[in-house]
This record gives C-alpha cells, sequence and structure tokens, in this order.
C-alpha cells in the first residue's frame, strides 16, 4: 500500500482498514518526516513513526529495516499510545534500521538554511542526512546501541564528519559523542531495547505460514528518490520497489499492490505541481479537506487530480487497485475535474515528460464533470453513491488505467466503500 502522488493521500485511514486483515504491518521507508493520522469511533490517533496497525490488537507494527528512526520519538510516541490505551508492546524494529540523531536534524535545517530560495522545504526530521549517512556507510544502526563499545565508536566516526560539517561549514559548535551516547543509552535504549527485532526472519515466518503481511509506504511516488520530481523528494524509496529493499522480501511475496490516490492533489514543499490551483477552488479544496501538514502544520499546496501522474505511478509500481481518498471533500464543487494529459510548447502528450523542464512548463488539459451535490459521508453502500461521483470516479480508473477498488468518504474507519 503506497502513495501514488506527492504524499498526504491519507495512506493512514486505508491503511488501518487494510490491517483489520493482516497479522503484520510493516513500514519500509522514510521515518517520521510522515504524518498518518487515524480515526477510529472518533478518535484522532496522529502517527508518524509507528506502523498504522497498531491500533487492532492482532497485528504486529513492525519499523522494516529501511526505516530512519528517532529513538527519542519513537519513544515520545509509543507513550502517547500507551496514554491513551493502546498496546504498544507488540511494535518491533528492525535492527538494520538506521538512527536519525539530534546532528541529523540540525544538519538538515542548516542544508535548508544554506539552499535560501533553492529550499527543499524539508520536514527538518533529518531524514536526508540520516540517509546520507547510510549511503556513505557512517550512519549508526539500531543494533549498534546493544553494544555500547561500538555504538560509541560509530559515533566518533559519524560525528568526526558531521562535526567537520557543522564547525567549518555552518560555523555551529562541534557536537560531543560521548555525551550523546550517554544520553541515548540512558533515554533510549531501556525502551528501544525490547523492541529491537530480527524484522527479517519475522517477517519471513509470517510469509511462509501464510500470513497476511502488509507493508506501509510513507510519503509518495511523486516524493521517491529515484521516480519523483528530484530534488524536490525525499531521501528514500517509497515506490514499490522499496517495500522489497525496505523490508527484505523479494517480488514474489506482493500480490496485491494498492495505490492511495486523493480525488484531488496536494503538495507540501517545493517543486513542480502541473495542476496546482491558486483560486477559490484551491481555498476550498485546503479548507475542507484541512490540508495542513498533520507533521509541520505546513499548507498544503491544491489541485486537481492528475491522471498523467497516476498512469506514470501505475507502471512504476505495478499497481493492481486504486483506493481514492477525500472524495467527499468535493461534494459542494459545481464541476470536478481530471487532468488527462498536458500542453507543452503546443503539443498534448499523455505521459510524463522525463525532462523535468518540460514538467514545469505542463498546462493541464482538463475533462470536467458535473459536481454530485450530495453529502457523500453518510453514504456507506456503493449502489448508494450519486450518478455523477460514479461518473467521476469511472472516468479516473479509466484514465489511470487501474481499477478503484475502495473510496473513503470521510476520516472515521467505517467511513468507505468498497467496489467489486
Ligand atoms: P524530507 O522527507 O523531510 O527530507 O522532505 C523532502 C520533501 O518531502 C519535502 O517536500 C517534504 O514536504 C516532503 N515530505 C516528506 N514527508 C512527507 C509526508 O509524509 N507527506 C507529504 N510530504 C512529505
Amino acid at each position: 500500500m503506497l502513495g501514488t502522488q506527492w504524499g498526504d493521500e491519507g495512506k493512514g485511514k486505508f491503511t488501518d482498514l487494510l490491517a483489520a486483515d493482516a497479522s503484520m504491518v510493516v513500514r519500509y521507508q522514510g521515518g517520521h518526516n510522515a504524518g498518518h493520522t487515524l480515526v477510529v469511533d472518533g478518535e484522532s490517533f496522529a502517527l508518524q513513526l509507528v506502523p498504522s496497525g497498531v491500533l487492532y490488537p492482532h497485528t504486529i507494527p513492525v519499523i522494516g529495516n529501511g526505516v530512519v528512526v528517532d529513538p527519542f520519538v519513537l519513544l515520545k510516541e509509543m507513550a502517547m499510545l500507551a496514554d491513551r490505551g493502546v498496546d504498544v508492546s507488540r511494535i518491533k524494529v528492525s535492527g538494520n534500521a538506521h538512527l536519525i540523531l539530534p546532528y541529523h536534524q540540525q544538519l538538515d535545517a542548516l542544508h535548508e538554511r544554506h539552499l535560501g530560495d533553492a529550499k527543499l522545504g524539508t520536514t527538518k526530521r533529518g531524514i536526508g542526512p540520516a540517509y546520507a549517512d547510510k549511503s556513505m556507510r557512517l550512519g549508526i544502526r539500531v543494533q549498534d546501541m546493544l553494544d555500547e563499545k561500538i555504538f560509541r565508536e560509530k559515533l566518533h566516526t559519524s560525528l568526526g564528519h558531521a562535526n567537520k560539517i557543522l564547525t567549518k561549514v555552518f560555523n555551529r559548535l562541534p557536537v560531543d559523542p560521548d555525551e550523546l551516547a550517554d544520553r541515548v543509552l540512558a533515554e533510549c535504549l531501556p525502551g528501544i531495547r525490547p523492541l529491537i527485532a530480527d524484522s527479517i526472519n519475522e517477517i519471513h515466518a509470517a510469509l511462509e505460514d501464510g500470513q497476511n503481511v502488509l507493508f506501509e509506504g510513507a510519503q509518495a511516488t511523486f516524493l521517491d528518490l529515484d521516480h519523483g520530481t528530484y530534488p524536490f523528494v525525499t531521501s528514500s524509496n517509497p515506490t514499490a520497489g522499496g517495500a522489497c529493499t525496505g523490508a527484505g522480501v523479494g517480488p514474489k511475496h506482493i500480490d496485491r499492490i494498492i495505490g492511495i490516490a486523493k480525488a484531488y492533489v496536494t503538495r507540501v514543499g517545493a517543486g513542480p505541481f502541473p495542476t496546482e490551483l491558486f483560486d477559490d477552488d484551491g481555498d476550498r479544496m485546503v479548507d475542507i479537506g484541512r490540508e495542513y501538514g498533520t507533521n509541520t502544520g505546513r499548507r498544503r499546496r491544491p489541485g486537481w487530480v492528475d491522471a498523467v501522474m497516476l498512469r506514470h505511478a501505475a507502471r512504476l509500481n505495478s499497481l493492481t487497485d486504486l483506493a481514492i481518498t477525500k472524495l467527499d471533500v468535493l461534494d459542494t464543487f459545481d464541476t470536478v475535474k481530471i487532468c488527462t494529459g498536458y500542453r507543452i510548447d503546443g503539443e498534448i502528450v499523455e505521459t510524463l515528460p522525463y525532462h523535468q523542464s518540460q514538467i514545469h512548463k505542463a498546462e493541464p488539459v482538463y475533462q470536467e464533470f458535473d459536481g454530485w451535490k450530495t453529502d457523500l459521508t453518510q453514504i456507506t453502500d456503493v449502489n448508494e453513491l450519486p450518478a455523477n461521483a460514479r461518473t467521476f470516479l469511472d472516468a479516473l480508473a479509466e484514465q489511470a488505467r487501474v481499477p478503484i477498488s475502495l473510496v473513503s468518504t470521510g476520516p472515521g474507519r467505517k467511513q468507505f466503500l468498497e467496489f467489486s
């Protein structure tokens, strides 16, 4: 299960829904840059790092090897959940996942400031610097905390590099590796130790036992480091292939790939966005859809749903079906639109141009539909969908070339329609 746009598609809601039939829910990339909101019996839970399956007593939430884990944040999130009566004892963290430590966050913020007008608009959670350390073989893994000597040595090596950047490039004070080690070992290790697991072994034991394992993507296809609108992307691979590397399974184990798409599109942070709206329609999407980051509180940029992107996402991820979220946000619109192609230098193109300058120039070509002007939040049966809403969804599926299997009509766990 993964996002097909620029994130914030409402993935948490459908992960929570699908987790009802899964024995394990595995996060495979990203970190606490994610913000997944789940609403259960009118109560809202905002998760950043813990997999969405945590709210069911029967699922094992696994933070996979591809995730970057801030141990302070993980413990805080677990404490918040435990305070609200959620059993957090089943959570497992891969010993191979990499740590985000405070200096990664400091570097993230400094890099952004350094970029000035060219900044990416990151969440400043230290995601990029932690993955950079991983790629440079300077990263520190969750398992390293289990051996104090190794942990201290690795912190010395990693900070040997980071401190040069902090002091010589950014003119900041160095971080003392031993002080940081003391803090992490005292404040985090006792809480994290019981969670550390051989996630690969546990995931494969579940698969071999015929259990249902759900892989939960954070961020989305067009924020993917390889396939997104680079450099305005995150530093991991939210696309379906990322589930294999970030959880340690081969592609043959993945038999259903659900792409989550909002009935319109939003984007936070900088980067190209062909269907972006700067008018009343966009403001209404933001107001009605409450399009402000769960994580950073930033206003999301709104736009009409883009089938060119969806077709591309379908290819990149081998999507088997689509789940559409927030259809109800468009309930009061007189007309609704789907972008079916781009006009670039006078020509209509229907596939996403590889050359990003073309995407910057793209003018959307729209198919327009009458709105349904009905409160969808009250509908519980697919057959009660107004004809205009059905027409819009059918056109979206046809344009995306992927069938729609689920449609969400409100934030609550029960507010969804299942298509056969
Ligand atoms: P980073 O992941 O914090 O490095 O941010 C890189 C880009 O990804 C920025 O444009 C962020 O706004 C965006 N981003 C990261 N996580 C999310 C998310 O969960 N939802 C939407 N956008 C995100």
